[in-house]
């Protein structure tokens, strides 16, 4: 099924996104690809449809609008496209103290890192039960396995997705369908600006959009359930923090948010 999946993407405009899209036309795959910036699609698309044999729809849409889930499942199946492979990969985090940041921000960070992400996979996984296959790929962070003051809404959100994708993953065993959450640890894409985190050094050694795409579309088509890119942080939160008092782990964990300027 690999080359001749079709994969939805949200966030492909940029990042990570961008970059998983370029490997699965690589492979020979059919997009759809989704974002806010139609542009930055529609480049993506003149580029894919020039280099490789495949054939990409773009769908502009902002998943922070309640109805956008359903819009874009609807533009879809509208155009007669059944999806094998659905990357929900669109997401922002926010620095500072929760009591003191914005509340649209940190409403519109969960209606797109947590209720867009739950309504897309709701709405395509029957689908993919139905036809005894399918992948789906959650961009969780290495951020859902601990708590994390400065971003605080930010690692909530990663949690709910990391729990949540483990978790349909295991109804899923025996359906076909495989559900894969992606844990990046920090990497050089837009949400440094778009989470106003610079200055906050975990930042400082960021793996490439690239290299943490090829994990993530790896795991993915292996049926993995946690995929970890940075594999040093990937052994500090499987083997060592769970063993570590609680209040001590809230601490590293803010000494690691907050900004040297
Ligand atoms: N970078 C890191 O250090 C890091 C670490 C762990 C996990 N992650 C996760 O990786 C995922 C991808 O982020 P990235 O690092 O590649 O950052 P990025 O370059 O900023 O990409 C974010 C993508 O999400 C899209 N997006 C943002 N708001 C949207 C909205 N309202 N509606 C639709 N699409 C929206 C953006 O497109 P438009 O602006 O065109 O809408 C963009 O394509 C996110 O879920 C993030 O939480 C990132």
């Amino acid at each position: 099924m690999a080359d001749k999946a079709t994969a939805l993407i949200t966030g492909a405009s940029s990042g990570i996104g961008l970059e998983m899209a370029r490997i699965h036309a690589n492979a020979g795959g059919d997009l759809v690809v989704v974002a806010r910036r139609r542009t930055a699609l529609e480049e993506l698309k003149a580029e894919l449809e020039s280099k490789h044999q495949v054939s990409v729809m773009v769908i502009e849409a902002d998943l922070t609008r309640q109805e956008a889930p359903s819009d874009v499942h609807r533009q879809v199946t509208d155009a007669g496209i059944g999806i094998d492979y659905l990357i929900n990969n669109a997401g922002f985090g926010g620095h500072g103290l929760f009591h003191e940041r914005e509340w649209a921000q940190d409403e519109s960070m969960i209606q797109l890192n947590v209720m867009a992400l739950t309504e897309l996979t709701r709405l395509f996984l029957p689908a993919m039960v139905e036809r005894g296959r399918g992948k789906v790929l959650n961009v969780a962070s290495t951020a859902g396995f601990i708590p994390g003051p400065l971003q605080a809404v930010y690692y909530a959100t990663k949690a709910y997705v990391l729990s949540f994708s483990q978790a349909i993953a295991e109804e899923l065993k025996d359906a076909g369908v495989t559900v894969t959450a992606l844990c990046p640890g920090p990497v050089d894409t837009g949400f440094v600006k778009a989470g106003n985190l610079e200055g906050v050094d975990a930042f400082d050694q960021a793996a490439s959009a690239r290299t943490v795409a090829e994990v993530g579309y790896e795991a993915m088509l292996k049926g993995k359930h946690i995929a970890i890119d940075d594999r040093r942080l990937g052994f500090m939160l499987n083997w060592i923090v769970p063993f570590l008092p609680r209040k001590m782990v809230l601490r590293m964990s803010r000494q690691s948010m907050e900004k040297n300027t």
